[in-house]
């Protein structure tokens, strides 16, 4: 179809000892689009990434950015990358602007080339503003831009985003969302991770969805959501019924238009061919097992439900309904 492969990676696999960070790891990724790993903490995100930027050798597999080999070419790699990490290396004495004219002169860029692309970028992430005052007192988002503005110094062909938005408030990242969105504008390829549900669902044009380093899914949010079919039930147990959720399930299993069911802590979510024909037998499962629910919805698939049924479990167990 004409697409050219920015990204490709054939069974890429990376071990720390006994732990293995990633398990045959094959996909690619498009020129110009936002592709997203989305996955867990301790999924193998930015262990892919690493290997990728050329930072850390794979145990097995290969990985190539336009046609060359991270581990055979990483000169060439890394004239075509840029890179912002998950964790931040902020200097506190000094100002944004300095960060970036003391990137330059590590990138090896004329003086003027290197002025002239941070007054560009600066523009571009809104950071002009606040270029000369020290980086110790930007926000969390400021601190953020500057990163995103580091990254692009080099004018890379792909950049590579290690949780651009984690931790950030709403509007922050909905600022953020919206210079990636220009950077794509402008032709760059942008590789992303995340562990943000709503971040892969508006933001990336495809994803991997990534769990226990291995590719669990892979498609557009759209093309995942249709995937699953039919729409999701989810009931919501009074506290005082809790203990029935299992028995609930259980039960619930012989209902024939039922496809899933999954139980989280406070109820259960099913997903039903049809909620219309379902949902008779569902009430009626629950008042057999004398279980109150306090409350029924029904929605198209979310890419939260696509996560649960391609993993097993929700992406942050301690907030099973997603953010
Ligand atoms: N340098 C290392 N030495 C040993 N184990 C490592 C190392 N780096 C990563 N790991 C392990 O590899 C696995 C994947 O880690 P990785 O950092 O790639 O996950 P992640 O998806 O980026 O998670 P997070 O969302 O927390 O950033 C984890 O089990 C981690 O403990
Ligand atoms: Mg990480």
């Amino acid at each position: 179809m004409g697409r050219t492969v920015a990204i490709e990676t054939l069974k890429l696999a990376k071990a720390f000892g006994d732990v293995k960070a990633i398990e045959h790891l094959s996909f690619q990724v498009w020129e110009g689009e936002i592709f997203g790993l989305l996955g867990p903490n301790g999924a193998g995100k930015s262990t892919t990434l690493r290997i990728l930027l050329t930072l850390l050798r794979p145990t097995a597999g290969h990985a190539t950015v336009f046609g060359h080999d991270v581990v055979q070419e990483p000169d060439r790699v890394r004239r075509l990358i840029g890179y912002v990490p998950q964790e931040r290396a902020i200097d506190r004495f000094l100002t944004g602007r300095e960060h970036l004219l003391l990137l330059g002169s590590l990138y090896h860029l004329p003086k003027d080339e290197t002025l002239r692309r941070i007054r560009e970028i600066l523009k571009l992430v809104d950071l002009e503003d606040r270029a000369d005052h020290l980086a110790k007192t930007y926000s969390g988002g400021m601190k953020r831009k500057l990163d995103l503005a580091c990254g692009l110094l080099p004018n890379p062909k792909v950049l590579f985003l290690d949780e651009p938005t984690l931790g950030l408030d709403v509007q922050s990242r909905l600022r953020i969302w919206d210079y990636i969105r220009r950077l794509k504008e402008r032709g760059i390829t942008v590789v992303m991770t995340t562990n943000y549900l709503d971040e892969a669902d508006h933001l990336c044009d495809r994803l991997a969805i990534i769990d226990g380093g291995r590719i669990m899914a892979l498609g557009s949010p759209a093309e995942l959501k249709a995937g699953l079919g039919g729409d999701v039930v989810s009931l919501t147990v009074g506290a005082a019924d809790m203990d029935r959720v299992e028995s609930l399930a259980k039960s619930l299993k012989a209902v024939p238009s039922i496809r899933a069911i999954s139980t989280k802590p406070s109820g259960i979510d099913i997903r039903v061919e049809s909620p219309e024909k379902a949902l008779p037998a569902i009430l009626d499962a629950a008042n057999q097992q004398a279980c109150r629910l306090e409350f029924i919805e029904y929605h198209r698939p979310r890419l939260e439900d696509v996560f649960i049924a391609q993993t097993g479990h929700a992406i942050r167990e301690e907030f099973p309904s997603g953010e």
